[in-house]
C-alpha cells in the first residue's frame, strides 16, 4: 500500500496508544502515507465533512507511549454489523487513497475487521482487550496493565479487610471470560474464584471463607469475575441470606469496573503495543492481510481473522485447582 489508516475499537486497553505510534512510524519509515481513524468504526463510516479521518505525522504519535486508553478514542458501533455502512467505511478510505487498515482492538471489533476484509479491503488486526479471550494470541494487548490494577487494588482491598475482619468480595471484567478473575485471583491468594468457566457454589464460597477464618486469618478475599453465574452484588446477597452465621466475617462488595481499563501501560504492554505495531506493517509491506497479530510464546505471529472471530480462548483450568491449592 501507498497508503495506510489505523484505528482502535471497542473497550480502551492500555498500550494501544504505542500500537498506533509503532503502526504511524513503521509505516512512514516506509514512505508510506498515514490516517488516523477517530473513535473506531465509527468515525470511519462517518461522512467525510465530520473529518474523522485525518493524517498523522510523527510528531502526531509523540508523547503518547506513556498514557493509558487511545489518542484516537474508540466506540461500539451497531451501525457497522451493516454491509452498506462498511461500504461507506471503506468508500471513505479510498477517497484518501487508502487501501489498507489496521484494527486494534478486541473480539468484537476483529469481527468487524474481518468483515472489511471481506468485503476486499486489506485489514490487519492488532489483538488488544484487557479480557484477554482472544485466540490467536497468548496475552492480549492490555491485559497486563488491567491486571495490575486489579491486583493493586485487592492489595488495598485486603489491607482494609483485614483490619476489620472482613471478608472482600471483589467483582473483576472480562466479560464473558474469566481470565482476569483467573490471574487476579492467584495473584493475590484468593479463598475463592468465581468465573463463568468454574462456577463456584454459594456455598462453596460461603465454606471457604469459613475455613480462612477457623485457620485464624484476619480477612477472605473472594473474586468473582463479572461473567461468573452471580455477579459479587448477587453472590454477597446470597451469602447474606443463607449463610451469614456460618461465615462469620462482615462482607463488603467492591466492584472495580473501569477503573481496570484506565491504568498507565506496563512495560510489557508498551513492548507489545511496539511490536504488534511494527509486525502489522510488516505484513502489509509483504502483501499479508486478512490476519490478526498477536503472540505466541515469545513469538509475534499472525493468524487467520477467521479463525479467531467468534471464539473465545479457553482458560487454564489447573489454574484454578493450583490458586485453591496455594491459598490453603
Ligand atoms: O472488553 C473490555 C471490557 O472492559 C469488558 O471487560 C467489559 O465487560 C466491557 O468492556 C465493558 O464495556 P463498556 O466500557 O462498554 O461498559
Amino acid at each position: 500500500p501507498k497508503a495506510i489508516a489505523v484505528l482502535t475499537s471497542g473497550g480502551d486497553a492500555a498500550g494501544m496508544n504505542m500500537a498506533i505510534r509503532a503502526v504511524t512510524r513503521s509505516a512512514l519509515a516506509r514512505g508510506w502515507a498515514v490516517y488516523g481513524v477517530q473513535e473506531g468504526f465509527a468515525g470511519l463510516i462517518a461522512p467525510p465533512e465530520e473529518g474523522k479521518i485525518s493524517r498523522l505525522e510523527a510528531r502526531d504519535v509523540g508523547g503518547i507511549l506513556g498514557r493509558g486508553g487511545t489518542v484516537l478514542g474508540s466506540a461500539r458501533c451497531k451501525d457497522f454489523h451493516d454491509e452498506k455502512a462498511r461500504a461507506r467505511g471503506i468508500d471513505n478510505l479510498a477517497a484518501l487513497g487508502v487501501d489498507a487498515l489496521v484494527v486494534i482492538g478486541g473480539n468484537g471489533s476483529q469481527t468487524g475487521a474481518h468483515a472489511l476484509h471481506e468485503q476486499g479491503l486489506a485489514v490487519i488486526g492488532i489483538a488488544s482487550t484487557i479480557d484477554n479471550d482472544l485466540e490467536g494470541s497468548d496475552i492480549t494487548l492490555g491485559a497486563d496493565t488491567a491486571l495490575n490494577v486489579a491486583v493493586d487494588a485487592v492489595d488495598k482491598l485486603r489491607v482494609t479487610a483485614s483490619s476489620h475482619r472482613r471478608a472482600s468480595i471483589v467483582e473483576v471484567m472480562g466479560r464473558h471470560c474469566g481470565y482476569i478473575g483467573l490471574a487476579v485471583g492467584l495473584a493475590t491468594g484468593a479463598e475463592a474464584i468465581v468465573l463463568p468457566e468454574n462456577d463456584v457454589s454459594p456455598d462453596e464460597v460461603a465454606q471457604r471463607i469459613v475455613n480462612a477464618y477457623e485457620r485464624g486469618k484476619h480477612h477472605a478475599i473472594v473474586i468473582v469475575a463479572e461473567g461468573a453465574r452471580h455477579n459479587a452484588q448477587a453472590l454477597a446477597a446470597i451469602l447474606e441470606r443463607d449463610h451469614r452465621e456460618r461465615v462469620r466475617f462482615d462482607m463488603r462488595v467492591t466492584v472495580l469496573g473501569h477503573i481496570q481499563r484506565g491504568g498507565t501501560p506496563t512495560v510489557q504492554d508498551r513492548l507489545l503495543g511496539a511490536r504488534f505495531g511494527a509486525h502489522a506493517i510488516e505484513c502489509l509491506a509483504r502483501g499479508e492481510h486478512g490476519v490478526l497479530v498477536g503472540l505466541r510464546g515469545s513469538e509475534v505471529v499472525t493468524t487467520p481473522l477467521a479463525e479467531v472471530i467468534g471464539k473465545q480462548k479457553p482458560l487454564d483450568l489447573d489454574l484454578v485447582e493450583l490458586a485453591h491449592v496455594l491459598a490453603q
